[in-house]
């Protein structure tokens, strides 16, 4: 099984807070789920593989320590995920930007895919699938599954927001992959939303409705 890892730092618990906040405006919105995606993405890049190196500092030479190992590919799930990329794109300027289309068909609260385009060399890469908001779980777990068709072999998954129920879901469909998290929320109400969660994320980040 998964694991299901809550990161909680005084930085992302504050943060969370204007998130959650429905007077927080779209502007101040987008600014704080970028800086939130940033401090998780220190996190989730915590088993990054390093390698030995040789350098010459002013002083002398010294032995030290570099990333190596696979390469990252970042994939939001739109169009929520795209608030997160800048602030990963931060930490990881080198990653590669696949993106998969989802809606969550607002009776069924079934996930219809619209759009996918990865990097070339997607089996190659660790995978960090990201989407502000895991609520059934079926549209991330709708991505992963398209994702491992394609050939992907390593992913992790990044909400900002989860539902108990969201989180098993995911673990059960794909206990290969570890969930990272700022925040399991208590329940899914009867239309699917999260609570206490943020409110629909998608049309906070853009603006829309
Ligand atoms: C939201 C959210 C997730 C999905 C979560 O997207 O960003 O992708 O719902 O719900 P689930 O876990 O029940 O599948 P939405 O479908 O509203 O699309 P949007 O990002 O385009 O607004
Ligand atoms: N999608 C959202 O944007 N918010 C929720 O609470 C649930 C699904």
């Amino acid at each position: 099984m998964g694991k299901a890892i809550e990161i909680r730092h005084p930085l992302i618990i504050h943060k969370l807070s204007f998130i959650r906040d429905k007077n927080t405006p779209s502007k101040n919105f987008r600014e704080l789920v970028e800086e939130v995606a940033m401090l998780m993405a220190y996190e989730v890049t915590r088993d990054m593989k390093m390698e030995t190196v040789e350098i010459e500092t002013p002083i002398c030479k010294m032995e030290s320590k570099r990333i190596t190992g696979k390469k990252v590919a970042i994939v939001p799930i739109l169009r929520a995920g795209l608030g997160m990329v800048e602030g990963m794109l931060k930490l990881i300027p080198a990653a590669k930007v696949g993106h998969i289309g989802l809606y969550r068909d607002e009776k069924t609260l079934q996930p219809v895919e619209y759009f996918c385009k990865l990097p070339k060399d997607i089996e190659e890469r660790d995978i960090i699938l990201t989407d502000p908001m895991l609520a059934t779980g079926g549209s991330a777990i709708d991505a992963i599954t398209i994702l491992k068709k394609k050939g992907a072999r390593s992913i992790k998954l990044m909400c900002l927001i989860g539902s108990p129920e969201g989180v098993d879901a995911v673990r059960e469909a794909h206990p290969d992959v570890n969930i990272y998290l700022a925040s399991i929320d208590e329940k899914l109400n009867e239309e699917g939303y999260i609570v206490p969660g943020l409110g629909d994320a998608g049309d906070r980040l853009f603006g829309t409705r």
